[in-house]
């Protein structure tokens, strides 16, 4: 990325798994990248992470929900998006189309919009085996998604502490453009 380039715009969705709490890691990571960062947590993510912490890191508001009809639009365009850790839940209900929080419909109109959009499933082994978790990421890929392996940021499992390889995303953010 040139220095006089505008920086792009990512919009960084985060669910609520375990490394949702060290997200301020890889927003960092972006930032050396030369990308603009909105974090967009879902209801329960937000409740996991620091969110007057990460807009400060930021510089945007951390929204996750709707505005109200007359508010304005707080956030500006992204340029690409990226569902990190993206959870069973959200997963599945993004494949079915469902917009039941602010994340949900930011990621529901990027496909329609066909925007960029990284998605990096950590969920564990005994719910990615539920067949319908397999078909939702199939479904996804089929939309244009880039779908990174599950759990590929799971790093080591020094127990009670779990690390985190931000690397895989940051590459993948990387070739969006
Ligand atoms: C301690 C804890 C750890 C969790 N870890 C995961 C996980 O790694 N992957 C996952 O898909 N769900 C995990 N969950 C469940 C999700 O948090 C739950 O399904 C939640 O409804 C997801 O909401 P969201 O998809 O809107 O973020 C965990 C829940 C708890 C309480």
């Amino acid at each position: 990325m040139s220095e006089d380039q505008p920086r792009p715009l990512l919009y960084l969705v985060v669910c609520a798994a375990p490394p949702a709490r060290h997200i301020d890691q890889l927003v960092e990571l972006l930032h050396q990248a030369g990308w603009c960062i909105c974090v967009i947590p879902t209801p329960h993510a937000a409740s996991w992470i620091d969110c007057p912490v990460l807009a400060q890191q930021t510089g945007y508001p951390i929204r996750h929900d709707h505005r109200l009809p007359d508010d304005p639009d707080s956030l500006p365009r992204a340029d690409a998006i990226a569902v990190v850790p993206a959870t069973f839940n959200t997963i599945n209900k993004w494949a079915a189309g469902i917009s039941d929080t602010f994340a949900l419909g930011i990621l529901n109109e990027a496909i329609g919009l066909t925007l960029p959009i990284i998605v990096v499933p950590y969920v564990k082994p005994s719910l990615a085996a539920h067949p319908e978790f397999g078909r939702n990421l199939k479904k996804l890929t089929e939309w244009g998604v880039d779908v990174l392996p599950n759990e590929v940021i799971r790093e080591g499992d020094d127990k009670p502490v779990v690390h985190f390889s931000w690397r895989p995303v940051v590459e993948a953010v990387a070739r969006s453009l």
